[in-house]
């Protein structure tokens, strides 16, 4: 089992470009955030003890995240390996990785803060195939139909505010920025840069990949 690790700022593009590039890979996307918003939802023993840290915009503990992690890979598509968006997201999240399965690439997608904020408040995304949009940057070709599925169910998410965005940035860059060099050291990282069009960035992934 031999996985991928797409890793960056909130709002760096990790959802966008995952399941561009899970389609040439063949490789699962598998989403911690997504994982989180649904236990969330439904309301689980996991979803009730993440979603105050969540709506705080801060990093849910290590061992809640490891555990989803450790139940995901036992799933039958997890068999070739799996793309992994906003995890590991601490040393012990990447030390428990290490655990569990090889990795071969880390794509580290870099966009200054200054575009951060931007990014984020104008996001949206479909609730039945995950397809991330955004209000000026990448807007659906129907207003409120999903290019992807059709679907009209377009929503925002609850972490998507101003206020949230800057502790979520706080964190990355003193939680997880600090990850960069623990897989630099080990030859795997590539930094691609994430503040172009969409289409050059999924183009630059698809080459370091190779
Ligand atoms: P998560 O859902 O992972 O959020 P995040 O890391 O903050 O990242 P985002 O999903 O906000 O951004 P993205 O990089 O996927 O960008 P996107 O493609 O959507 O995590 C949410 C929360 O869950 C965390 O705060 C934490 O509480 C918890 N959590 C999750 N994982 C955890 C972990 N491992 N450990 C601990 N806690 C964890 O793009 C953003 C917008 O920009 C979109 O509108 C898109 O259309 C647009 N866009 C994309 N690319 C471009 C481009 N090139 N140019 C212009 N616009 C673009
Ligand atoms: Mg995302």
């Amino acid at each position: 089992m031999t996985s991928i690790v797409l890793f960056g700022p909130p709002g760096a593009g990790k959802g966008t470009q995952a399941t561009r590039i899970t389609q040439s890979t063949g490789l699962p996307q598998v989403s911690t955030g997504d994982m989180l918003r649904a236990a969330v939802k439904h309301g689980t023993t996991t979803g009730i003890a993440a979603k105050e840290f969540m709506d705080a915009g801060k990093l849910v503990p290590d061992s809640i995240i490891i555990d989803l992690i450790r139940d995901r890979v036992k799933q039958p598509d997890a068999v070739n390996g799996l793309m992994f968006d906003g995890f590991p997201r601490t040393i012990p999240q990447a030390e428990a990785l290490s655990q569990i399965t090889d990795v071969s690439h880390v794509i580290a997608i870099e966009v200054p803060d200054s575009k951060i904020v931007e990014r984020i408040c104008g996001r949206y995304s479909c609730s039945v195939c995950g397809a991330v949009f955004h209000d000026k940057f990448n807007p659906t070709t129907s207003q409120g139909i999903c290019n992807e599925c059709g679907s009209s169910e377009l929503k925002r998410r609850a972490d998507d505010n101003e206020a949230t965005v800057t502790q979520r940035l706080d964190a990355y860059h003193q939680q997880t920025s600090p990850l960069a060099e623990w897989y630099d050291g080990q030859g795997i990282f590539h930094r691609i840069d994430g503040d172009r069009e969409i289409d050059e960035i999924t183009k630059d992934i698809l080459l370091a990949l190779q």
